[in-house]
């Protein structure tokens, strides 16, 4: 089994590969697949002159949301090389802090600095949720927050065979998962499989006062959509029966 550095640099090259197929996928107000939007979830409060950090920025389409609510410094963390160079050029006209490092590394971003740290989809890449959620609580000023998205930690056991739904494999068992294709691309990523407990005790751990969890419903934007039957991983038709998404907002409240 590898060590968490040789799966960083593993996890970089992978993401390097398939980090086209992420290009403004994923990024806010969109919270994840099928998933409640910020819009309609109104999460972040007033973010005018704001100092905000993403935790995998991906392609930087959230950051440029972020500018658009007149979040005054942009700041970001992600692992991929390629992901920093289109984020880069989407946001060359806001300044950003980007950065190019794992999330679970202190690379000496500034402490009680921002009022939001923030992710979509990406928290779960982490190879130490405890040190990741410690990391970004000191980032955080007195009264900001976290908000992330994450895959529901069920999600990944629902397996849909001609549309009847049932569990595969064990939501018990936690650690790491191999994953070589990925998107169609063949690749070589570790990724932790972790239950909803271990999300909300990291961060209880890590001195998180939680505001809200949230199993999310489907966004309004499909409402009129028929969920055609269907067995792919994300589907209208699963997502209407089962949650795609978690969201959590959790505070740093002295
Ligand atoms: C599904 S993408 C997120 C998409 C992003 N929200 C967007 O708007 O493009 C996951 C991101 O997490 C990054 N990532 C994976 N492991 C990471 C780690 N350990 N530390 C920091 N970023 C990581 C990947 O490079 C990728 O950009």
């Amino acid at each position: 089994m590898a060590n968490a550095k040789e799966i960083l640099e593993q996890n970089r090259q992978s993401w390097n590969t398939v980090a086209h197929h992420f290009n403004g996928k994923d990024a806010l107000p969109s919270y994840g697949p099928y998933t409640q939007t910020e819009e309609e979830l109104k999460l972040f409060e007033d973010l005018q002159g704001k100092r905000v950090l993403e935790i995998g920025y991906g392609s930087g389409h959230s950051l440029k949301y972020m500018a658009s609510r007149g979040a005054k410094e942009l700041w970001g963390v992600d692992l991929s090389d390629s992901q920093k160079n289109a984020a880069e050029e989407l946001l060359k006209d806001q300044n950003p802090q980007l950065f190019c490092a794992a999330m679970e590394t202190d690379i000496n971003l500034p402490k009680h600095y921002f009022d939001y740290v923030y992710s979509i989809y990406a928290i779960g890449w982490t190879t130490d949720l405890s040190v990741t959620f410690k990391l970004i609580y000191s980032y955080l000023k007195d009264g900001g927050s976290l908000i992330f998205s994450w895959d529901h930690p069920l999600y990944a056991n629902l397996k849909s065979e001609n549309g009847r739904v049932h569990l595969e494999g064990s939501y018990q068992l936690e650690g790491e998962k191999l994953m070589e294709n990925f998107k169609g691309e063949k690749v070589d990523m570790v990724i932790h499989r972790r239950k909803m407990a271990t999300y909300i005790n990291e961060l209880i751990n890590a001195g998180f006062s939680i505001d809200t969890v949230i199993e999310s419903d489907v966004s309004a934007a499909f409402e009129k959509e028929e969920a055609e039957v269907s067995d792919r991983y994300y589907s209208l038709y699963k997502a209407r029966k089962f949650p795609t998404t978690m969201i959590i907002k959790a505070s740093k409240r002295s």
